[in-house]
């Protein structure tokens, strides 16, 4: 008897987990953005599935007056995933599991790399930035848009600049990239729903930027300086300063909001 429950446990557990598989994937040449492509697709086509492009031509970033620059080589990626709606409220923490999938898929291709998460998402590779994460809602479903750059990076003068894995010694293909991702990304997520986000906001602290360390939050026009101690099951950053815990969401902080 208790090996029947055991099994058809087992059998239920393993047929609602997310595999590969279930996702359909568009592989395009040229779009607008990879997450406007998902947006339309998903009113005809409301299912899980992968938007790849070579090349976009009006990619999308967390600042509307700003593009994310798109050329042949680095990978334009939009995984569209249904939330079931017992996790909706922790949306905020989909950006984690984004964030440290990327990691992990670069760890794996060279174990020795220097790859922090500066929160609340950007991912930094020998303290510059290799990739941009923009997660859209639209119907009951997240779609979580990522572009890392593989062959070439933009110029911009920022505190954190942008390279490319290839200008840091990294030599993978997009499309190689786009498949240990997806994997990376599922994984992570069959995690998630499985543990109700409870691991997420742990696994990602051995990668966070400046974990356990003083720094500075811009909130409100006041400076607000103490050790950032974690991250808050919303997703807020921790900060403990003059013996109090303070939490921020990245909503209410400027973009560049380490000082
Ligand atoms: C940011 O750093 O502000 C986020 C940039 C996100 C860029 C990616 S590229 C693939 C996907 N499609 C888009 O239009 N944007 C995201």
């Amino acid at each position: 008897m208790g090996f029947f429950i055991a099994f058809f446990t087992f059998l239920f557990y393993y047929c609602s987990m997310l595999k590969f598989n279930d996702f359909q994937l568009f592989h395009l040449d040229k779009v607008d953005s990879t997450n406007k492509v998902a947006i339309e697709k998903l009113n005809e086509y409301p299912h899980n599935f992968i938007v790849i492009a070579d090349e976009q031509t009006s990619g999308k970033t967390t600042k509307s007056n700003i593009e994310w620059k798109s050329p042949i080589g680095n990978l334009y990626f939009s995984f569209v995933i249904k939330i079931p709606s017992q996790f909706n409220k922790f949306f905020q923490l989909i950006s984690f599991i984004s964030s440290l999938s990327i990691v992990e898929v670069i760890k794996a291709i060279d174990t020795n790399v220097d790859i922090k998460i500066k929160w609340p998402n950007d991912v930094l590779l020998n303290m510059k930035k290799i990739s941009g994460i923009l997660i859209e809602k639209y119907m009951d479903f997240a779609i979580i848009g990522i572009g890392v750059n593989i062959k070439s990076f933009p110029i911009i003068n920022a505190k954190f600049p942008p390279t490319s894995l290839f200008d840091e010694n990294i030599h993978i293909d997009k499309d190689e990239f786009a498949f240990l991702l997806a994997n990376r990304l599922i994984e992570n997520l069959n995690i998630a729903f499985d543990d109700n986000f409870t691991s997420i906001t742990k696994q990602i602290l051995p990668f966070m930027y400046k974990i356990n360390q003083n720094v500075s939050l811009l909130f409100n026009n006041k400076i607000y300086s103490g050790i950032f101690i974690g991250i808050e099951n919303n997703g807020a950053i921790k900060l403990k300063y003059n013996d109090t815990i303070q939490s921020f969401l990245s909503a209410d902080l400027l973009k560049d909001n380490f000082i």
